[in-house]
């Protein structure tokens, strides 16, 4: 494992800051405070390449690694996560499952466009009851001869009123259990899809989580995902993937909150010096930075071990506990430094706080990842 990074990922990293600061920054508190979805700045991040940014140029992406990811993640996260999340599930879950398992047909027809960032995609794989227990589908996908006939709630579903094209895991043979799920692809406007109330949250707010009802949805067979039966595979390997973005999303989270407490410990005065000069407030400062910097170590082997073909499934659980429980311990912490005003919404701690919590829950509980982790070292 290289720890320089090259030339290509450097520049990468560097216009994800810009972007963070120039774009992101700005509207940051007015889309949370209104729960308002960053369109525009989500159209200008596929304009950038960074929507479709693992997948080859061949299918209209900009052929980076999962390094680089990494660090458009971290550098986006430290701003906005709500942006951020749009990010890692159209490259993680969306683009990289059609990559590795569609056929030619469906590629150019949804990652192409997914890829480029002309549209975006949702992964649907919650329910109302199958949240950790991926398992227990009640969506149901009747197997019609030329079509499925889709029908079922999907729930908690990231970018769920912006995406054009969803990946629909649901049920065809109950009496195969996880081996009769199937990834249907489904495309906004099907007849018998809606979209149900969007979600009130703690955090990410500006993100776009809905409810998704499918009622007797007419899904071409052809639209099915790799073999009859792969869907619970097909979400389980995405799923590894997906959890080293979120990683790095907690991580941006952490090293965002950081940089902000840092800064502030240097200008606030009190007791007639600058805070950091307060050994409470150093061994704070110090605590983040060493945690922090062990959360993107364990981020960039998980990315690493992903473009050298190695199995991450464990790494990308431990990148994404360890990296979670970071944020959220760091950003409390940054709050603490900043006083009174880390309470405010305008020195934007107790945001990254609350945007710090979806990390633990999202793309598998911290408790899931660590299920994870002890079957692979107890195997
Ligand atoms: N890769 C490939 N196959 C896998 C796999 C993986 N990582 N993990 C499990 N499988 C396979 C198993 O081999 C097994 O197949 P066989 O029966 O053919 O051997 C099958 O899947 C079932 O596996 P388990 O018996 O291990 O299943 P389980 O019921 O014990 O569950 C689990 C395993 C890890 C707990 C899984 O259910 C899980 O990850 N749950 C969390 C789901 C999750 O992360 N949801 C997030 C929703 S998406 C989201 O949040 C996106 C967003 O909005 C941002």
């Amino acid at each position: 494992m290289y720890f320089d990074f090259s030339e290509e990922q450097l520049m990468i990293r560097q216009a994800a800051r810009d972007f963070a600061q120039t774009e992101l920054k700005p509207g940051v508190i007015e889309r949370d405070e209104h729960q308002k979805f960053p369109a525009e700045q989500v159209k200008m991040m596929g304009e950038l390449g960074f929507l479709g940014m693992m997948v080859s140029p061949q299918y209209g992406g900009s052929g980076m690694d999962a390094i680089a990811y990494v660090l458009v993640m971290e550098e986006l996260s430290k701003i906005d996560a709500s942006a951020s999340v749009v990010v890692s599930v159209n490259n993680s879950l969306v683009c990289y499952g059609l990559e590795k398992y569609a056929n030619e047909a469906q590629k150019q027809k949804y990652l192409v466009p997914l890829a480029k960032g002309e549209v975006i995609g949702a992964f649907c794989l919650s329910e109302p009851e199958a949240g950790s227990d991926a398992t227990a589908q009640h969506t149901t996908a009747i197997d019609m001869g030329d079509h499925y006939l889709l029908n079922g709630v999907k729930n908690w579903i990231t970018n769920g009123n912006s995406a054009s094209t969803y990946i629909v895991m649901a049920q065809t043979d109950t009496a195969k259990r996880h081996n009769g799920i199937n990834a249907l692809i489904v495309e906004k406007g099907m007849e018998g899809f809606t979209i149900g109330a969007k979600e009130n949250k703690m955090g990410i707010r500006g993100s776009d989580t809905h409810s998704l009802h499918f009622t007797d949805v007419k899904v071409p067979k052809e639209n099915r995902i790799g073999e009859d039966g792969f869907g619970f595979k097909f979400a389980m390997t995405t799923l590894e993937g997906g959890r080293i973005g979120i990683a790095a999303q907690a991580l941006g989270i952490a090293s965002g909150a950081y940089e902000l407490a840092l800064n502030y410990a240097k200008e606030r005065k009190a007791f007639g010096k600058s805070i950091a000069d307060l050994q409470a407030i150093q061994f704070k400062l110090a605590d983040m930075a060493t945690e922090i910097e062990a959360a993107r170590l364990l981020c960039l082997k998980a990315a690493w071990l992903k473009d050298n073909d190695q199995p991450y499934g464990k790494a990308s659980a431990m990148a994404k506990v360890f990296a979670s429980e970071t944020a959220m311990k760091t950003t409390i912490e940054a709050v603490q430094i900043h006083g009174g005003y880390g309470f405010v919404k305008e020195y934007h701690v107790e945001r990254l706080m609350r945007d710090a919590k979806i990390t633990q829950i999202y793309e598998g509980t911290s408790e899931i990842q660590r299920i994870v982790i002890s079957r692979d070292v107890l195997k």
